[in-house]
């Protein structure tokens, strides 16, 4: 599995995006250590804050179906074809990941790919809490 082809299958989940609201489709592709590949898109919903992104469908679909080992996710996003722009995850979904994925987690982007912990640093986790 390329960084390329993980790219193409967050841009073809992005077909499902259900976005009324904002007219940005979403898709994202986590794949697995087990070499599965979880899609998501984004959801939103006429009470806006209750939206859940693409990465967080994905993620949240593979760890609900037992799967916790994860290699890398690729996030494309567009408000019409072109999804050449970087669509660079959101602060909630960089928290998720890091809550269930290792720093050295590979984002690909349509501009390269990234490390978890180069776009997210610093996190509140449990250890804030002790
Ligand atoms: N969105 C995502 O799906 N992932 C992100 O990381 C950023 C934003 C969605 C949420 C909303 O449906 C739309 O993009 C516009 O914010």
């Amino acid at each position: 599995m390329t960084n390329t082809e993980l790219f193409d299958a967050a841009v073809r989940a992005a077909a499902y995006s259900r976005s009324k609201y904002s007219h940005f489709r979403v898709g994202a592709a986590l794949l697995a250590a087990d070499g599965r590949i979880f899609t998501g898109c984004n959801i939103e919903n006429a009470s806006y804050s209750l939206t859940v992104c693409a990465e967080r469908t994905a993620i949240f679909k593979a760890l609900s179906e037992g799967v916790s080992e994860f290699r890398a996710i690729a996030i494309a996003g567009s408000s019409d074809s072109d999804f050449s722009k970087p669509c660079v995850p959101c602060g909630a979904c960089l928290q998720v990941l890091s809550e269930y994925c290792r720093g050295d987690l590979i984002i690909v982007l349509s501009n390269g790919f990234f490390r978890l912990d180069d776009l997210l640093p610093m996190r509140f986790s449990d250890s804030s809490m002790r």
